[in-house]
Formats: C-alpha cells, sequence, structure tokens
C-alpha cells in the first residue's frame, strides 16, 4: 500500500484509521488543534503549509478526513465551513497532484437531498443544508484529480480508546443532557468498517466513488440507546425531532452498497457493532 498520510489524524475517523492502518505500512497523521503524539500540525486552509507537508512527507496516498463535520455548527459559520470543507480541500487536492499522491476523500451522504433514497454512485446531488454543499463542492475538486477515490457515508459509530475522539460514542459516554435525534432513519457504518474498506480499496487498486453502509436502517435515538447499554443501565439520553435542529436533514439517504460489496467490501450488523465495541470499551476502561 506504499506510505500513507492521514490529514486528520486527531478526529474520530482519523484515529482509527491510524490505529489499523500502521499495523500493515507506514503511517503519518495530522491535527490542527488537537495534539497528540506522533501527529504533525497541519492547517489545511493554509495552502503553502499543506504543500510543504506532502512534499517533505511524500506519501503515496492521502486520506483526508479533516473536516467542519457538524451539519448545525456548519450552517452558523458558513465562512469557517468554505474554508475548511471546501478550500481545504482544494489545497489537499492540489498538493497530491504535484506529488503524485493518491487521494481518498472522504465524503458525506447529504450531498443528496433525501428524496428517492437508496442512492447510487451515479446519482445526481443535490445538498440542501450547507455542509452538504461544501463537501458537495470538495468532492468535484478531488474528481479533478486522475484517479482519486470518494467515499460516501451516513453516521458513522465506533469507538478508539477512552482517552481518545469516539464520535457519536463520546456523547453517549459523556450522558447528561445529550440531545439525539429521535424521527429520522439512519445508516451507521462502523468505524471499523470504513478502514476495512479503504484497506480492500487500496489492495485491489479501486477508484471513483464508492457508497459505504452498515445494513440496517435505524433511528439515531435507538442506536443511542444500544450504545448506552455499554455504559450505564438508565439511560440519560434526549430525544428530539429533526425540526428543532438549526440544519435541514434530508428525509432518506439511504445508500445502495452494491458496488462497494461487489468490489470484496463487508459491513458489520448493527448488533455486531454494538458487541464489538462492548469488547473495545471494557478492553480500554480495564487497562
Ligand atoms: N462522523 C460521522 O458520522 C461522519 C459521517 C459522514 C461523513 N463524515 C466525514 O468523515 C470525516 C471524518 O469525520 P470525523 O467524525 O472523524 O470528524 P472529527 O472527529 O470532527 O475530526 C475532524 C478532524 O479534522 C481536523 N481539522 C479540523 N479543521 C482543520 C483544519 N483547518 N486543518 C486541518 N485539520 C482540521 C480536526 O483536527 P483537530 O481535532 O486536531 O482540531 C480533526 O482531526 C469528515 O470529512 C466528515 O465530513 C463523518
Amino acid at each position: 500500500m506504499g506510505k500513507i498520510a492521514i490529514i486528520g489524524g486527531s478526529g474520530f475517523l482519523g484515529s482509527k484509521l491510524l490505529e489499523i492502518l500502521s499495523e500493515t505500512c507506514p503511517v503519518v497523521g495530522t491535527y490542527k488543534s488537537k495534539e497528540q503524539p506522533g501527529l504533525h500540525k497541519l492547517d489545511i486552509t493554509d495552502n503553502k503549509t499543506v504543500e510543504n507537508f506532502i512534499n517533505k512527507e511524500k506519501p503515496d496516498v492521502v486520506i483526508h478526513t479533516a473536516a467542519m463535520a457538524d451539519p448545525n455548527l456548519c450552517e452558523e459559520n458558513k465562512e469557517v465551513a468554505t474554508n475548511i470543507n471546501y478550500i481545504g480541500t482544494k489545497n489537499v487536492v492540489d498538493a497530491c497532484r504535484k506529488q503524485g499522491s493518491k487521494l481518498i476523500y472522504i465524503s458525506t451522504v447529504y450531498v443528496f437531498d433525501g428524496i428517492i433514497g437508496n442512492y447510487q454512485e451515479s446519482d445526481q446531488c443535490n445538498p440542501i443544508n450547507f455542509y452538504g454543499k461544501t463537501k458537495l463542492h470538495a468532492e468535484q475538486e478531488a474528481l479533478k484529480l486522475a484517479d482519486p477515490v470518494i467515499l460516501r457515508f451516513d453516521i458513522v459509530y465506533g469507538f478508539n480508546s477512552v482517552k481518545k475522539n469516539n464520535g457519536f460514542f463520546s456523547k453517549i459516554i459523556r450522558g447528561k443532557n445529550a440531545e439525539v435525534n429521535s424521527d429520522q432513519k439512519r445508516q451507521p457504518l462502523l468505524v471499523d468498517d470504513v478502514c476495512n474498506a479503504i484497506k480492500v480499496i487500496l489492495e485491489r487498486n479501486h477508484s471513483g466513488v464508492y457508497h459505504l453502509a452498515g445494513s440496517e436502517n435505524i433511528i439515531k435515538y435507538e442506536l443511542g440507546l444500544a450504545l448506552e447499554r455499554i455504559v450505564r443501565n438508565k439511560s440519560e439520553l434526549i430525544p428530539i425531532p429533526e425540526k428543532q435542529q438549526i440544519a435541514r436533514r434530508p428525509k432518506d439517504v439511504s445508500l445502495n452498497t452494491s458496488k462497494a460489496k461487489s468490489g470484496g467490501i463487508m459491513f458489520h450488523s448493527i448488533s455486531e457493532g454494538v458487541e464489538l465495541i462492548r469488547e473495545q470499551y471494557e478492553g480500554s476502561c480495564a487497562q
């Protein structure tokens, strides 16, 4: 697979990618504000710094996970969201082009408007919130490269360690007053499955757009309750309907994953994913 650079190595997905991919190849990672041992500081909104980093590290593959990934924050901070999600990605794309690195860009289901559901990779994009718009513009930049990979998915769940970013599960662990959507079906994807998908894509030299998703649809609040049973018996989560959220959410952004599956990519069920997280969490707490 050669040398891999993970932009956003301090984030939820980036941390898991660092852990799993470094078992098989040399990996470097970056952080922006949450300093971590072994990671390089990098702000993707600064094009010279991005170019210098890629030029110095000379990665064969760049996995770009860095983003302002909260749709509500993006809606309230449009200029910052544009700078990080679109301009930042353009800077990463330009640096990959100059170095000849293969880019894997992490996108989202929010590039779709949610009207038809069961989206295939070739379906028309039409984002209805600002986060989705910035990610679609970023995809369009990535697609200007020779053989980019673009991965789209819905909510990712999983566990790194008690001291690290655990995405949605961190919110569950914190508990107190955690508000979780209670009226929209989601298609959760285990973070370990994203890493395994990337391994398959690199081993088989795939390129293009891929939809990744767990096989089941579930309301986020129900997923939250299943995960919460790992950490406490009495629920502290607060269910909230979609209309109370700042950014509009598309109604049905379920993904068709036939292309990924026929390319050798596999997905865990939610019950398998929750059990794996239980083992990882209990192992981490026991250390
Ligand atoms: N989590 C999900 O459910 C989900 C679903 C669909 C798609 N995605 C996509 O998956 C990717 C990873 O999501 P995530 O949940 O892992 O996000 P995350 O935990 O919020 O991590 C974001 C990462 O981006 C870095 N970052 C932020 N601004 C930066 C900047 N200006 N320059 C360089 N790095 C910067 C952060 O660094 P610091 O923390 O050090 O500041 C962090 O490493 C994102 O592209 C997101 O859009 C996520």
